[in-house]
Protein backbone atom coordinates (compact mmCIF):
# COMPACT_ATOMS: atom_id res chain seq x y z
CA UNK A 1 0.00 0.00 0.00
CA UNK A 2 0.85 3.73 -0.93
CA UNK A 3 2.20 5.86 2.18
CA UNK A 4 -0.55 8.31 3.30
CA UNK A 5 -0.53 11.54 4.29
CA UNK A 6 -2.66 13.25 7.27
CA UNK A 7 -1.45 17.19 7.44
CA UNK A 8 -2.26 18.28 11.08
CA UNK A 9 -4.88 20.89 10.71
CA UNK A 10 -3.75 22.06 14.12
CA UNK A 11 -0.94 23.75 12.32
CA UNK A 12 -2.92 25.54 9.71
CA UNK A 13 -3.31 29.45 10.19
CA UNK A 14 -7.06 29.27 10.36
CA UNK A 15 -7.24 32.68 8.04
CA UNK A 16 -6.11 30.29 5.09
CA UNK A 17 -7.85 26.74 5.92
CA UNK A 18 -9.84 27.23 2.57
CA UNK A 19 -6.62 27.83 0.59
CA UNK A 20 -4.75 25.10 2.43
CA UNK A 21 -7.59 22.34 1.97
CA UNK A 22 -7.69 23.25 -1.89
CA UNK A 23 -4.49 22.22 -2.01
CA UNK A 24 -4.42 18.83 -0.38
CA UNK A 25 -7.87 18.21 -2.11
CA UNK A 26 -5.66 18.84 -5.92
CA UNK A 27 -2.88 16.76 -4.07
CA UNK A 28 -4.62 13.80 -3.24
CA UNK A 29 -4.01 13.92 0.16
CA UNK A 30 -6.12 11.27 2.17
CA UNK A 31 -7.20 12.19 5.62
CA UNK A 32 -7.52 15.82 7.39
CA UNK A 33 -5.90 15.16 10.89
CA UNK A 34 -7.98 16.59 13.88
CA UNK A 35 -5.98 16.75 17.28
CA UNK A 36 -8.77 17.08 19.74
CA UNK A 37 -6.58 17.40 23.37
CA UNK A 38 -9.06 18.95 26.49
CA UNK A 39 -6.54 19.77 28.94
CA UNK A 40 -6.51 16.72 30.90
CA UNK A 41 -4.90 14.01 28.74
CA UNK A 42 -3.01 16.88 27.39
CA UNK A 43 -1.20 19.37 28.78
CA UNK A 44 -2.99 21.46 26.17
CA UNK A 45 -6.60 22.37 24.63
CA UNK A 46 -7.39 22.71 20.87
CA UNK A 47 -10.04 22.62 18.15
CA UNK A 48 -13.17 20.78 19.12
CA UNK A 49 -16.64 19.68 17.85
CA UNK A 50 -17.56 23.02 16.04
CA UNK A 51 -14.51 23.05 13.72
CA UNK A 52 -14.80 19.52 12.66
CA UNK A 53 -18.58 20.33 11.43
CA UNK A 54 -17.47 22.98 9.56
CA UNK A 55 -14.14 21.21 8.33
CA UNK A 56 -16.91 18.33 7.06
CA UNK A 57 -18.74 21.35 5.20
CA UNK A 58 -15.63 22.44 3.19
CA UNK A 59 -14.31 19.45 2.10
CA UNK A 60 -15.05 15.44 1.31
CA UNK A 61 -11.91 14.81 2.54
CA UNK A 62 -12.14 12.24 5.06
CA UNK A 63 -11.16 13.61 8.76
CA UNK A 64 -9.08 11.25 11.22
CA UNK A 65 -10.01 12.44 14.43
CA UNK A 66 -7.07 11.98 16.91
CA UNK A 67 -8.95 12.30 20.75
CA UNK A 68 -6.75 13.59 23.24
CA UNK A 69 -9.14 13.24 25.86
CA UNK A 70 -10.13 11.27 29.62
CA UNK A 71 -13.05 9.20 29.07
CA UNK A 72 -13.86 9.42 25.21
CA UNK A 73 -16.23 6.44 25.62
CA UNK A 74 -18.55 9.17 27.08
CA UNK A 75 -18.15 11.57 24.23
CA UNK A 76 -17.74 9.95 20.98
CA UNK A 77 -21.54 10.85 20.28
CA UNK A 78 -20.68 14.82 20.60
CA UNK A 79 -18.53 14.29 17.34
CA UNK A 80 -21.31 12.63 14.72
CA UNK A 81 -18.97 10.57 13.49
CA UNK A 82 -19.43 9.59 9.93
CA UNK A 83 -18.86 6.06 8.07
CA UNK A 84 -15.36 6.67 6.20
CA UNK A 85 -13.39 8.53 9.18
CA UNK A 86 -10.88 7.11 11.30
CA UNK A 87 -11.13 8.29 14.94
CA UNK A 88 -8.37 7.29 17.75
CA UNK A 89 -8.70 6.94 21.34
CA UNK A 90 -5.69 6.97 23.50
CA UNK A 91 -4.71 3.64 25.24
CA UNK A 92 -3.94 5.68 28.64
CA UNK A 93 -6.98 7.50 28.21
CA UNK A 94 -9.86 5.23 29.62
CA UNK A 95 -10.41 2.15 32.07
CA UNK A 96 -12.48 1.33 28.82
CA UNK A 97 -10.73 0.87 25.81
CA UNK A 98 -12.30 -1.94 24.15
CA UNK A 99 -15.81 0.03 25.16
CA UNK A 100 -14.63 2.78 23.43
CA UNK A 101 -13.57 1.24 20.13
CA UNK A 102 -16.61 -0.57 19.83
CA UNK A 103 -18.81 2.62 19.80
CA UNK A 104 -16.41 4.13 17.31
CA UNK A 105 -17.33 0.65 14.90
CA UNK A 106 -20.80 0.81 16.09
CA UNK A 107 -21.05 4.66 14.70
CA UNK A 108 -19.79 3.43 11.41
CA UNK A 109 -16.20 4.80 11.32
CA UNK A 110 -12.25 2.97 11.82
CA UNK A 111 -11.66 2.66 15.44
CA UNK A 112 -7.61 3.34 15.56
CA UNK A 113 -5.71 3.06 18.89
CA UNK A 114 -3.22 5.43 20.01
CA UNK A 115 -0.52 4.52 22.00
CA UNK A 116 2.08 7.05 23.84
CA UNK A 117 5.71 6.57 23.56
CA UNK A 118 5.93 4.17 27.04
CA UNK A 119 3.02 1.91 25.73
CA UNK A 120 3.84 -1.22 25.23
CA UNK A 121 2.40 -2.54 21.58
CA UNK A 122 1.61 -5.92 23.31
CA UNK A 123 -1.31 -4.17 25.02
CA UNK A 124 -3.06 -4.59 21.77
CA UNK A 125 -3.01 -8.05 22.42
CA UNK A 126 -6.72 -8.50 23.03
CA UNK A 127 -8.24 -5.57 20.83
CA UNK A 128 -6.74 -6.42 17.84
CA UNK A 129 -10.42 -7.42 16.21
CA UNK A 130 -11.25 -3.71 17.47
CA UNK A 131 -8.96 -1.56 15.58
CA UNK A 132 -8.69 -0.85 12.08
CA UNK A 133 -5.18 1.35 12.45
CA UNK A 134 -2.82 1.69 15.45
CA UNK A 135 -1.48 5.34 15.96
CA UNK A 136 1.90 5.66 17.51
CA UNK A 137 2.84 9.07 19.05
CA UNK A 138 6.68 9.66 18.25
CA UNK A 139 6.41 12.60 20.71
CA UNK A 140 4.65 12.81 23.91
CA UNK A 141 0.86 14.38 23.25
CA UNK A 142 0.59 17.70 23.67
CA UNK A 143 2.13 20.14 21.40
CA UNK A 144 3.41 20.97 17.74
CA UNK A 145 7.56 20.70 17.08
CA UNK A 146 9.07 18.52 19.09
CA UNK A 147 11.68 15.58 18.64
CA UNK A 148 11.24 12.29 17.65
CA UNK A 149 11.81 9.59 20.50
CA UNK A 150 14.64 7.92 18.81
CA UNK A 151 13.40 4.75 20.27
CA UNK A 152 10.21 5.06 18.21
CA UNK A 153 11.62 3.49 15.01
CA UNK A 154 12.11 0.36 16.37
CA UNK A 155 8.77 0.81 18.05
CA UNK A 156 7.40 1.15 14.45
CA UNK A 157 9.38 -2.28 13.12
CA UNK A 158 8.24 -3.93 15.98
CA UNK A 159 4.65 -2.96 15.48
CA UNK A 160 4.43 -4.07 12.39
CA UNK A 161 6.05 -7.53 12.76
CA UNK A 162 3.88 -7.99 15.63
CA UNK A 163 0.56 -7.28 13.84
CA UNK A 164 2.11 -9.67 10.64
CA UNK A 165 2.37 -12.56 12.65
CA UNK A 166 -0.85 -12.30 14.44
CA UNK A 167 -2.40 -12.34 10.69
CA UNK A 168 -3.31 -8.74 11.23
CA UNK A 169 -1.50 -7.25 7.82
CA UNK A 170 -4.21 -5.03 6.84
CA UNK A 171 -4.42 -3.23 10.47
CA UNK A 172 -2.48 0.03 9.52
CA UNK A 173 0.28 1.83 11.41
CA UNK A 174 -0.10 5.79 11.64
CA UNK A 175 2.97 7.51 13.38
CA UNK A 176 2.25 11.70 14.54
CA UNK A 177 5.17 13.69 15.78
CA UNK A 178 7.69 15.37 14.31
CA UNK A 179 7.05 13.98 10.67
CA UNK A 180 9.40 15.72 8.97
CA UNK A 181 10.92 14.67 5.37
CA UNK A 182 14.40 12.96 6.67
CA UNK A 183 11.89 10.79 9.61
CA UNK A 184 9.18 10.17 7.45
CA UNK A 185 11.56 7.86 5.18
CA UNK A 186 13.19 5.94 8.29
CA UNK A 187 9.41 5.93 9.08
CA UNK A 188 8.72 4.06 5.95
CA UNK A 189 11.22 1.92 5.90
CA UNK A 190 10.21 0.65 9.18
CA UNK A 191 6.48 0.04 8.20
CA UNK A 192 5.11 2.82 9.03
CA UNK A 193 1.30 3.82 6.37
CA UNK A 194 -0.24 7.04 7.47
CA UNK A 195 1.63 10.22 8.39
CA UNK A 196 0.50 13.07 10.17
CA UNK A 197 2.25 15.84 9.10
CA UNK A 198 2.85 19.31 11.15
CA UNK A 199 5.39 21.72 11.62
CA UNK A 200 8.62 19.87 10.71
CA UNK A 201 7.30 19.39 7.21
CA UNK A 202 4.24 20.62 5.20
CA UNK A 203 4.17 23.81 7.82
CA UNK A 204 7.40 24.76 8.26
CA UNK A 205 7.51 27.48 5.42
CA UNK A 206 10.37 26.46 4.38
CA UNK A 207 8.51 25.32 0.82
CA UNK A 208 5.06 25.97 -0.54
CA UNK A 209 2.62 23.89 0.65
CA UNK A 210 2.01 21.73 -2.77
CA UNK A 211 5.89 21.28 -3.03
CA UNK A 212 5.86 20.47 0.28
CA UNK A 213 3.01 17.65 0.24
CA UNK A 214 4.43 16.49 -3.45
CA UNK A 215 8.57 16.32 -1.02
CA UNK A 216 6.99 14.27 1.46
CA UNK A 217 4.91 11.99 -1.40
CA UNK A 218 7.68 11.22 -2.42
CA UNK A 219 9.66 10.09 1.07
CA UNK A 220 7.06 7.93 1.60
CA UNK A 221 6.40 5.92 -1.69
C1 LIG B 1 -0.31 16.06 18.18
C2 LIG B 1 -0.03 16.66 16.81
C3 LIG B 1 1.40 17.05 16.74
C4 LIG B 1 1.85 17.85 15.55
C5 LIG B 1 2.61 16.99 14.61
O1 LIG B 1 -0.90 14.83 18.15
O2 LIG B 1 -0.49 15.89 15.73
O3 LIG B 1 2.16 15.92 16.92
O4 LIG B 1 0.90 18.59 14.94
O5 LIG B 1 3.51 17.71 13.90
P1 LIG B 1 5.00 18.16 14.33
O6 LIG B 1 5.51 17.26 15.39
O7 LIG B 1 5.75 18.04 13.04
O8 LIG B 1 4.88 19.56 14.76
ZN1 LIG C 1 -2.38 13.91 16.41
Amino acid sequence: MKGQIAPSMMCVNIFEIEQYVKVFENTGISYLHIDVMDGFFTPNFTIGTDYIKQLRNLTNIPLDIHLMILNPEDKIEWFDIKPNEYVSIHYESTFHVQRALQKIRDAGAKPMIALNPATSIFELEYILDDIDAVLLMTVNPGFAGQELIPSMLDKILDLRNYLNKKGYQDVEIEVDGNVSFENAEKMRAKGADIFVAGSSSLFSHALDISDAVKKLQHAII
